[in-house]
């Protein structure tokens, strides 16, 4: 497999002392949806900006589709694609000048742009719509928009700032979907930063959380969930016996077994085979069930293991934040550095 980004001991300190990001270092394959995840002031969108040749590190390297960002920052641009939150889409143009302007700021052929166009409108559902201003979409149409203009260009890299904020959750798995399936037949490889747990864990291969400017955690989401310690298989048997927890607890697997409300806790590594097990064993000791649950443990448990806090994830952007975020957006597509 190829590498389609590399950071190596990346960090920034910003005027006035603030450590945003403090020294993290990984891969992403090519191909792949790697997420980035962490709460409010995290350092996500400050390495967002780094990878991006938006903003210079204060240390460290970032290879990107091959090319040294911090070397060739002008060479970047042509081979990724960004998206951010915070819209940067002007309400006066339709949805079709946006991606035109856009096709037209990437250099995509003029013979070209009209196809490419249509068929990103198409593809994101906007095609009903491409001629309205934009100030007429909704949240939803906005961010496919927005995806639209990102990928104009056809690069090989994605970068997703936050993409969903603020968007309910069917928009936010509809946005997913488009992304997917972008991913899927282009085999572009796909940077996203959110705080949402439930969306890094269900659409990320990998995911690196992140916390004070730190990588706290680095793996696939059950990687992550199977460090705690695995899942818990809820067992409820239709009568007592004193003997269901000793039985329970020699099935080879099981970690743990302690009695809660009536039924049984197991703990174990993997629940999802362990189930018909202990299910085929309390029927051949003769033992009726009522029930069977399986819990895996979620990210928030993960996190909360891992930097003894409660991951939030309700706080909005502030509005300094919402300015700096413009600014490096601004500056991306100037080819400038700080
Ligand atoms: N231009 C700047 N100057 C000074 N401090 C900054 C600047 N940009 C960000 N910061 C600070 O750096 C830290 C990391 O910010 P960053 O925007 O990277 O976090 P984030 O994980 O993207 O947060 P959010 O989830 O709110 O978008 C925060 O403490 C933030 O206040
Ligand atoms: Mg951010």
């Amino acid at each position: 497999m190829t590498e389609a980004i590399v950071a190596k001991g990346l960090a920034k300190t910003y005027v006035g002392g603030v450590r945003a990001v403090d020294g993290v270092s990984f891969t992403v394959e090519e191909g792949e949806a790697f997420g980035f995840l962490g709460p409010n002031g995290a350092g996500k969108t400050t390495t967002v900006s780094m990878l991006t040749a938006g903003l210079r590190p204060t240390a460290g390297e970032a290879i990107v589709d091959g090319v040294d960002v911090f070397a060739h920052p002008s060479q970047i641009k042509q081979r990724i694609g960004l998206v951010f939150q915070e819209s940067t889409s002007d309400n006066d143009l339709t949805g079709r000048e946006h991606v035109e302007l856009a096709a037209a700021l990437y250099g995509v052929p003029r013979r070209e742009t009209r196809s490419r166009v249509d068929s990103l409108l198409e593809r994101m559902q906007l095609a009903e719509a491409a001629d309205r201003l934009v100030k007429t979409y909704s949240g939803g149409m906005r961010r496919r928009l927005e995806l639209a203009v990102g990928i104009v260009h056809d690069p090989r890299v994605l970068f997703l700032d936050e993409p969903t904020l603020g968007l309910d959750p069917q928009g936010r798995s509809g946005f997913w979907r488009y992304v997917k399936d972008l991913q899927k037949d282009h085999g572009l490889t796909v940077f996203v930063t959110t705080h949402y747990l439930d969306e890094a864990d269900t659409s990320c291969d990998r995911l690196a959380i992140i916390d004070h400017g730190r990588i706290v955690a680095l793996g696939s989401p059950s990687e992550l969930k199977d460090r705690l310690g695995g899942d818990v298989v809820t067992v409820r048997p239709a009568r007592e016996d004193p003997r269901i927890a000793a039985t329970l607890q020699s099935v080879p697997g099981v970690l743990e077994v302690t009695a809660q409300d009536g039924g049984y806790r197991v703990k174990c590594g993997r629940g999802e085979e362990l189930v018909p097990i202990l299910v085929e064993t309390c029927a051949r000791e003769g033992f009726g069930l009522t029930g069977v649950s399986l819990k895996r443990p979620s990210l928030d448990e993960v996190f909360l293991e891992l930097t003894g806090r409660e991951y939030r994830e309700d706080e909005g952007m502030t509005a300094t934040d919402r300015a700096v975020r413009l600014a490096q957006v601004r500056n991306t597509f100037r080819g400038g550095r700080r």
